[in-house]
C-alpha cells in the first residue's frame, strides 16, 4: 500500500499509511500559509518534534478533540500529559518503538526546545518513519550534522529537509545534508513561512539535482504526494 503524505506547511505533514493518520509538528494556527484549519485535521497519533511554539503548534487542541495518541521525547510528553492530553507515548533519542502502522525511531536535531511557557522541552529530535517498507526520514529543525552520514546508511526513500535558514539548515547546508544523506527523494520545508526564512525552493531543488541523485518534491502547502 502507498504512503500519502500531504504537507500542512512548515514542518507539518500529514502521512496517511494503511488506514492510520500521523501528523507531525502541527503548526496551523498563526501560520499564514497553512491550507487547513486547526479544527478540520483528523489524527490518530501526532509527533512533536520540539518545544517551540511552531512546532508544538495546535497539538493540545487537536489531540483533545480527536483522542490522538501523542508521540515526543519523555519532557514534552510528561508537559503535555500535565494539560490534561491523553494518551501519550514517550520516546527519546536512538530509541525506536514498533506502533500497529509502523515503526519510528528518534534522531538527534541540533536546536533548542523550550516549551511555549518556558518549561523544559529537553533535547529537540527528528523522526525516522518506517512505513510499508519505506523509510522517510523527517529532520525538522536542525542544523547540519555530520551524523546525517548514519542515518542515510540506512537507505532513505524520503528525506524531508529544512531550508529556511536563520533557525535551521539554510539551502547551501541542506544541500550537504543531501550529499551525507542520499536519499532517493527529498522534499524541503520551513521555509516562507516567515520573512526572516524566505527562500527559493525551485533554485534549491535544481541545485539538489544537478549535484545529487536525489529526486527532488517541492509541495505547495495541501499538496500531496505518493509514494
Ligand atoms: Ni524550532
Ligand atoms: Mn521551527
Amino acid at each position: 500500500m502507498p504512503v500519502k503524505l500531504t504537507w500542512y506547511g512548515h514542518a507539518c505533514f500529514l502521512f496517511e499509511t494503511g488506514g492510520s493518520k500521523l501528523l507531525t509538528d502541527p503548526f496551523l494556527t498563526g501560520n499564514p500559509l497553512a491550507p487547513i484549519a486547526a479544527d478540520a485535521v483528523e489524527a490518530d497519533y501526532i509527533f512533536v518534534s520540539h518545544g517551540h511554539g511552531d512546532h508544538v503548534g495546535d497539538t493540545l487542541s487537536i489531540a483533545k478533540r480527536t483522542g490522538a495518541t501523542v508521540v515526543s521525547n519523555f519532557e514534552i510528553q510528561n508537559w503535555l500529559a500535565g494539560q490534561g492530553v491523553e494518551p501519550t507515548h514517550p520516546q527519546h533519542i536512538g530509541g525506536g518503538y514498533d506502533y500497529p502502522w509502523g515503526r519510528v525511531k528518534l534522531t538527534i536535531a541540533h536546536h533548542g526546545s523550550a516549551l511555549p511557557d518556558g518549561s523544559y522541552g529537553g533535547n529537540p529530535c527528528g523522526f525516522l518513519f518506517y512505513l510499508e517498507g519505506l523509510k522517510i526520514y523527517h529532520a525538522c529543525d536542525t542544523g547540519l550534522f555530520y551524523d546525517m552520514k548514519l542515518i542515510g546508511e540506512e537507505r532513505i526513500d524520503l528525506a524531508i529537509l529544512p531550508i529556511g535558514d536563520n533557525f535551521t539548515m539554510g539551502p547551501d547546508d541542506a544541500l550537504r545534508a543531501v550529499k551525507l544523506i542520499q536519499p532517493a527523494r527529498v522534499i524541503p520545508i520551513h521555509y516562507n513561512t516567515f520573512d526572516v526564512i524566505r527562500q527559493d525552493p525551485q533554485a534549491w531543488a535544481k541545485r539538489v539535482r544537478n549535484e545529487t541523485a536525489a529526486e527532488v518534491t517541492v509541495l505547495q502547502p495541501g499538496d500531496f504526494l505518493q509514494i
